[in-house]
């Protein structure tokens, strides 16, 4: 039944592990099957029982396998919906790596770019002349705080397209926004301990925040974006926001309330951290400006991303600190290495200081309108009026409201991926609470026009 081969350099007890579990996954062995002894096996592969044991070991401590006293082991059963794809052979990279969800024809996943919309060739130009330009740089370690060509270019950018008054010294190069929020954590945690975030909100802040032993207090989200009243109400010191295009709800903060959050914080030594991270994309109108700019000497720290236009795949972000902060980053990180590579810094430097990454912004900004009015026409046309909108206008996705669905969220997932959609939990974005009617996220970004028709034609059936 099974082969073990011992000129290979992989351990006789993988080999055995790695076969025992593909024929759990692919049902060979189904569930409650008794697995032979590790006597009987070892002996029938005349291997020993360390080989045998060792396999099991494995098997038991992933949940494939366990254990009843006096009896041995059985295969446990496994939502086989869910189960990682079984692999022929030895151990393959997909083992390791949790791919996308590729079996779904329609994946309104929201933070999906356009299949077709990497600019390979111009971003390959753009490295080699990175290559090329001082190669002494390449056999040294560089700024920690980040290539300081890339950093002249993203102020420039920021000043003329966000609004964000800034120098390249209070600008960091980040691998995304969870390293911004891992440093901010960092350089903020002796004097702070309590952090307001948007409820619905963005549940990385969350994450980061309470990994280093903050207290997290969830805010509902209005209209005018956070409700700055319970903001008030609460004990917290940082605020985490998104001013521009409140995520998932889309709201917009108005100047006022900009202003009174910026208030909030001026009267007590608190910190804004304003994650702008897809405020390029707006389809009418113009961009709002950034927060930062009514500000630019408060406390208010800035994040922006080139996740959400060029490449998530890239890890590339960037962050501006007030000069408040910037003395005690220093202090703090003087002995760290930088975390993005140089190379990739150079590319990104040359991609702006060439015209290119404006330019790929306006496309983008045309295809992905272009995505989001064929959304808005297909819900329209399927749901009707039994659909509400919100969030429209922008970004790469919107919400729709049912309020006349009797069905849970996870009802509505499960049956959608019986017929091919992928869709993103909307609860995921609460903390405490849930919306009043079922809710769905339908992110349009990585989709086709073609495959959006459809799969909200599809959508619409199930709800
Ligand atoms: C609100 C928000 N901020 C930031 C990001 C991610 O940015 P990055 O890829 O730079 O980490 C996302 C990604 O989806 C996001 O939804």
């Amino acid at each position: 039944m099974f082969i073990l081969d011992s000129s290979s350099p992989v351990p006789l007890y993988t080999q055995l592990y790695h076969q025992i579990r593909e024929q759990i996954l692919s049902g060979k062995l189904p569930a409650e099957s008794r697995l032979p002894s590790v006597r009987n096996m070892a002996s029938e592969l005349s291997a020993s029982r360390n080989t045998v044991d060792g396999a099991y070991q494995e098997l038991y401590a992933e949940g494939y396998i366990y254990s009843r006293p006096r009896s041995g082991y059985f295969v446990s059963a496994l939502d086989q919906e869910v189960a990682p794809q079984a692999t022929s052979g030895k151990p393959g990279r997909n083992d390791y790596l949790p791919g996308p969800p590729s079996c779904f024809a329609y994946d309104f996943h929201p933070a999906r770019l356009h299949p077709e919309s990497f600019p390979a060739e111009l971003w390959r130009k753009c490295f080699i002349d990175g290559l090329r330009r001082n190669s002494q740089q390449l056999v040294q370690y560089g700024d920690p705080q980040g290539d300081w060509g890339l950093r002249c270019s993203i102020q420039g950018y920021l000043e003329r397209s966000r609004g964000v008054t800034c120098d390249p010294d209070q600008i960091i190069v980040c691998t995304g926004l969870q390293q911004s929020l891992e440093i901010v954590a960092q350089l903020l945690k002796g004097s702070h301990s309590v952090v307001a975030v948007e409820n619905p909100g963005y549940h990385l802040p969350r994450s980061v925040f309470q990994n280093h032993g903050y207290t997290i207090f969830p805010v509902p989200v209005g209209q005018g974006g956070m409700d700055l009243n319970q903001l008030k109400d609460g004990n917290s010191t940082i605020a985490y926001v998104t001013p521009s295009h409140q995520l998932p709800l889309g709201y917009v903060m108005p100047v006022a309330h900009r202003l009174a959050l910026i208030e909030w914080a001026e009267s007590g030594g608190r910190f804004i951290i304003e994650d702008d991270y897809d405020s390029e994309l707006r389809y009418h109108g113009k961009p709002i400006p950034s927060l930062q700019g009514l500000r630019p000497s408060g406390n208010i720290i800035y994040s922006g991303t080139f996740s959400k236009i060029l490449s998530p795949a890239l890890r590339l972000s960037y962050m501006v600190l007030p000069y408040s902060l910037l003395a005690t980053y220093r202090q703090l990180y003087r002995a760290y290495f930088p975390s993005v590579s140089l190379l990739e810094q150079r590319a990104m430097a040359n991609f702006m200081e060439q015209g290119h990454w404006e330019r790929h912004i306006r496309r983008m900004r045309m295809i992905y309108k272009k995505t989001h009015d064929i959304l808005l026409r297909a819900v329209d046309t399927h749901f009707g009026t039994r659909a509400v909108v919100v969030g429209q206008g922008a970004g790469l996705h919107v919400v729709l409201m049912l309020p006349d669905t009797r069905q849970s969220e996870a009802e509505i997932i499960d049956r959608a991926r019986q017929r091919g959609i992928w869709l993103y939990p909307f609860s995921d974005f609460h903390m405490t609470g849930q919306p009043e009617a079922a809710t769905l996220l339908l992110g349009f970004g990585g989709m086709k026009s073609c495959e959006i028709e459809q799969g909200i034609a599809i959508l619409s059936q199930l709800c």
